[in-house]
């Protein structure tokens, strides 16, 4: 069976002696059923023709920045956009330390900035080169990008040495490209998460808020990100680092999220609110800090937005999933509010137990849609985003969903 029919893959060739094993590397991907461009660094066409890469691939090859000849010189950006991985075998030291520095001065480095495409690259050095600290410091730093590495593998090089830094074979970096696009179930989907708590403020210095920690949010962002999707996170205030690779936006109040959500949701596949927005907020915002009385203080709080009921409510709403905490009755509530706010499916946990939920590293999920559901058991959060997510895509696929990017309605 072809595994790959349909991927575009884009190949990038750098530098490096090995880069004759890159015209078997496209014979192989094609025969997979991949269609391949490739994008050539001027380094790499000492080693082997763009013509031998044309023949190959059956595309022209691309090797300029500025070519003058195409017609839009915007050719960075329809690659990225075209590509649904980036591949770069063999990637050479120099390569690897333009990718980890974020420079865009040639094709092949500016359409890794410009891609929302997961990037492997394949290193190709010798031993020496690849045990360096500065190439160890920067594959560390291409590695928290979320770029992900394919070898190298360990044997005899062109150099002379023996040890670390060969290219993989061309039928092994295949079958670590399936294995890729086996695991990226979200290939092609942006996703929309919330996360933590948001902010009420009463005056300057006091604000209603909740005991979320925002790992739920994140472990699903993390997990969406590496299933290949492109992951929008909008966060409240939290004590988590950002997610390597997903695109991180920080909100306050309610009304911030409300407004950070719906600027983006036109492009969204799956939103996941997982968000304990704050229901209320105080009526009025002192703009003086409030000073104490004998007396007692009452203060009038009025509803926040519903972001997610809001969402939900659009003409054409994305997969719409919601998160229900309670602490009584979970089950008949979480099927209200899936009604209520017309979700397409909704997770719900307990709070209040010991060990899990709010502020917790672990949680369990009872997930509800229209005509079922399923118990996920308490695990830790990063273990249960991933089956939420799978869950997610099965219903989504159920219900007939195309995400934006396939059906090309954007
Ligand atoms: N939610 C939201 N905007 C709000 C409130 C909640 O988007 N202003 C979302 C949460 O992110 C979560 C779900 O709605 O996905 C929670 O539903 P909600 O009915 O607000 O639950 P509770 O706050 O627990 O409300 P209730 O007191 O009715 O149980």
């Amino acid at each position: 069976m072809n595994t790959l029919t349909d991927k575009h893959i884009l190949l990038g060739i750098t530098g490096s002696i090995a880069a004759y094993k890159s015209a078997d590397l496209v014979r192989r991907l094609r025969e997979q059923g991949a269609q391949v461009q490739v994008i050539m660094t001027a380094a790499a066409t000492a080693f082997i023709t763009p013509l031998t890469l044309q023949s190959i691939s059956g595309q022209p090859v691309y090797t300029q920045l500025l070519d003058a000849v195409t017609e839009s010189a915007m050719e960075h950006i329809e690659l990225a956009r075209w590509a649904d991985m980036v591949l770069i075998a063999p990637a050479s030291a120099d390569f690897l330390a333009k990718l980890a520095g974020g420079h865009a001065d040639d094709l092949l480095s500016t359409v890794c900035l410009a891609t929302n495409a997961p990037i492997v690259v394949a290193p190709a050095m010798n031993s020496f080169m690849w045990q360096a600290p500065a190439t160890q410091e920067n594959c560390q730093r291409l590695q928290q990008y979320g770029i992900k590495f394919f070898g190298p593998a360990t044997g005899s090089q062109a150099c002379g040495e023996v040890g670390k830094g060969r290219l993989l074979e061309p039928n092994e970096l295949v079958d670590q490209v399936q294995e890729v696009f086996q695991t990226q179930f979200l290939a092609g989907y942006h996703v929309l998460v919330t996360a933590g708590p948001t902010r009420e403020d009463i005056d300057p210095v006091r604000f209603i808020s909740n005991r979320s920690s925002g790992r739920m949010g994140y472990a699903i962002a993390q997990s969406a990100k590496m299933a290949g999707a492109q992951v929008t996170l909008i966060s409240g205030p939290v004590a988590l680092p950002p997610v390597a690779g997903v695109q991180l936006i920080s909100v306050y109040s309610a009304q911030d999220m409300l407004t950070a959500v719906m600027t983006r949701i036109a492009t969204v596949d799956i939103f996941i609110a997982a968000a304990a927005v704050a229901d209320y907020r105080p009526s009025q915002l002192f703009s003086h800090k409030i000073k104490k009385y004998d007396a007692d203080w009452q203060i009038t709080l009025e509803r926040t937005p519903d972001i997610l009921a809001t969402v939900a409510a659009l003409p054409h709403p994305p997969f719409t999933v919601g998160f229900a905490a309670e602490t009584d009755n979970l089950l008949e509530y979480a099927r209200e509010k899936l009604q209520q706010k017309q979700l397409n499916m909704i997770a719900a946990n307990w709070v209040g137990v010991a060990g899990i939920g709010f502020d917790s590293e672990k949680n369990a999920l009872n997930v509800l849609w229209a005509e079922g559901g399923i118990e996920l058991p308490c695990a830790a959060k990063t273990e249960l985003a991933g089956q939420l997510l799978e869950i997610i895509i099965q219903q989504y696929q159920q219900n007939g969903y195309l995400p934006h990017q396939k059906s090309g309605s954007y």
